[in-house]
């Protein structure tokens, strides 16, 4: 991790954003059947899901909707999910709960930690992160979350034959992902048109911003060799 003062630098903002009231009736009712709370060790899965299935892990669902729909489209697969912002918990929570899902598990705290303290090395099927936030400005890229660190602590966590798939519509970021990745013999990048979205992957909120703005957007998919 990149430190500042022997402080870490972080990916995100702490925000206090304001939750609906549908979104605390979520939490509130429903929130021990979805949050695990982060520890500073490594957790055994084996009894943490209604079945024992390959985990994906996901760093920033923002207000969760595509998360969602790829826990209910991927019943075969179990989701631990990272965000630190209460809104988009609650959010999360009450889409989930509507569906009675039983396939994901959400983590409020920063999932680049979670990802090195909680989880077995080699042990995960896949890490989705998508659009994350680009810091456009040069004396802010030192915050983004994806560089040659945090590609190496993937690497290091996703089995062999695992998929990292990364989307964002920040053409410069996706360049410097794009040739850190390839500069990476751990991965292999599998798809040709990085501007085409791969179906599995639904459309998030972030992404519709940026397309309304007429963003290009990059979808990355990297094998774990
Ligand atoms: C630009 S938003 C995108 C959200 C969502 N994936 C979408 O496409 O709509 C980036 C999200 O990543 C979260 N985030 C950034 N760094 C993070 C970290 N280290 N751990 C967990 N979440 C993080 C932010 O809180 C924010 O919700």
């Amino acid at each position: 991790m990149i430190m500042n003062n022997n402080r870490p630098i972080r990916s995100y903002v702490k925000r206090q954003g304001r939750l609906t009231k549908a979104q605390k009736n979520a939490i509130e009712l429903h929130g021990r059947n979805y949050l695990i709370d982060f520890q500073d060790e490594l957790i055994s899965f084996d009894n943490l899901f209604e079945k024992n299935l390959p985990i994906v892990f996901e760093i920033g669902f923002g207000m969760g909707g595509a998360t969602f729909q790829i826990t209910k489209d991927n019943p075969e697969k179990n989701f631990i999910v990272t965000d630190v912002h209460q809104p988009g918990i609650g959010n999360l929570i009450k889409l989930c709960a509507v569906d009675s899902l039983e396939n994901i598990k959400i983590i409020q705290h920063d999932g680049l930690e979670v990802l090195r303290t909680m989880f077995t090395d080699y042990g995960l099927l896949g890490i989705n992160i998508f659009f994350p936030d680009p810091w456009h400005k040069k004396r802010h890229n030192k915050r983004r979350l994806i560089n040659k660190d945090s590609l190496e602590l993937f690497s290091k966590k996703i089995m062999v034959g695992g998929m990292l798939h990364i989307a964002t519509d920040w053409e410069p970021y996706a360049i410097e992902i794009i040739d850190l990745i390839r500069q990476d013999s751990d991965y292999e990048i599998i798809n040709n048109d990085f501007n085409q979205r791969p179906n599995f992957r639904p459309e998030t909120k972030y992404e519709s911003r940026g397309m309304r703005l007429g963003h290009k957007v990059w979808d990355i998919l990297a094998k774990r060799r």
